[in-house]
């Protein structure tokens, strides 16, 4: 199992998803209830009543606070109990932690380890996503694996000729080598891909109208441990212009061992008005991201059946993907 790195910054919802309904979602094994308070702010506490544990996301939200379902315990927005039943003495232990949560780019990200180190400064941006003249959509899977596999998945694209072939693999990506590099001071690594000329896959000859081939270029920045961007740049083959830019953004969640939320998003700067490429882009990533959910379901499985000491086999493309993981691996140390 990739290992949690604490004392960080995680994408627990999208802003849209969190409202006047209490919801619970698990981050690096903590079950936090989220809510919106009636101005809107959102908040986010751990989800277990300090009574008998009961869920608060099972509850309750009564005005800003939250009435425990069980025996009515109620709660601030920073966690600290303001009522309890049958007596007007509240214990001082009678508090749930609240964690900081800061909210951009239409995401909601939320602080795991200790609240008085948390620099919201250090929340990594994907401006993309929110800016004018960029049009996005998105979703979010749960998959039932090591959160670890899917940062794999993401910083190895020769996946995309074989697992998404007809989609938006072609023979060019697996064929075409990578360069690696690693900002350790950032926390950044970066693989690029550049393809002079390359077959149109579906997913770009249906929303850019190319019908001929390609340039195309990959270029992916992973902010370990939660954001990955795909900077993909497509434009007729020998031609700077006109240039297609696509913005295909991951936040990588890890929810308990062996389970972790997939945000998905693709934002494009062309065609913004076009609805019919809008939904086309929905759709097929849909069935592109499902295509990982599925594969990465089975290798979980697989793995988990494996005997003991197996060793796996790495060559040039996983550059990326070792070079993650050994980022993983000193943030979960520190
Ligand atoms: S478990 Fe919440 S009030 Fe008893
Ligand atoms: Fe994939």
């Amino acid at each position: 199992m990739t290992p949690f790195a604490r004392e960080q910054w995680y994408v627990i919802a999208y802003a849209h998803e969190v409202g006047r309904e209490l919801m619970a979602r698990t981050v690096l094994g903590e079950p936090i209830v989220l809510y919106r308070t009636e101005d809107g702010k959102a908040v986010a506490l751990a989800d277990r009543c300090v009574h008998r544990r009961y869920p608060l996301s099972e509850s309750a939200l009564v005005g800003d606070t939250v009435v425990c379902g069980y025996h009515g315990f109620t709660y601030d927005t920073k966690g600290t109990c303001v009522a309890v039943p049958g007596q007007s003495r509240i214990p001082r232990t009678a508090r749930v932690a609240a964690y900081p949560l800061v909210e951009i780019d239409g995401f909601v990200w939320i602080w795991i380890g200790d609240p008085a180190r948390a620099d919201e400064t250090a929340v990594p941006r994907a401006e993309h996503l929110t800016a004018p003249g960029w049009v996005t959509v998105k979703g979010m899977e749960p998959i039932a694996c090591d959160y670890g596999l899917l940062v794999d998945n993401l910083m190895d694209l020769s996946h995309e000729t074989y697992l998404h072939g007809g989609y938006i693999g072609t023979p060019e990506v697996a064929e075409t080598p990578i360069t690696t590099e690693v900002d350790a001071e950032a926390g950044v690594v970066r693989v690029s891909r550049h393809m002079a000329d390359a077959e149109c896959p579906p997913f770009y000859s249906r929303s850019t109208g190319i019908d001929g081939r390609i340039r195309r270029h990959q270029d992916i920045e992973y902010f370990a441990p939660c954001l990955y961007l795909l900077h993909s740049r497509i434009s007729p083959v020998g031609q700077d212009a006109p240039l297609f830019r696509t913005e295909i953004t991951y936040a990588i969640t890890p929810g308990k061992p062996g389970e972790v939320y997939d945000f998905w998003a693709v934002s494009r700067d062309f065609a913004v008005e076009d609805a019919e490429v809008t939904e086309f882009l929905a759709k097929f990533n849909h069935t592109v991201v499902m295509q990982d959910v599925t594969a990465l379901n089975l290798l979980q499985r697989a793995l988990d059946a494996e005997p003991a000491g197996y060793q796996e086999l790495s060559i040039n493309i996983d550059a990326g993907g070792l070079a993650a993981r050994r980022m993983l691996a000193g943030l979960a140390a520190r």
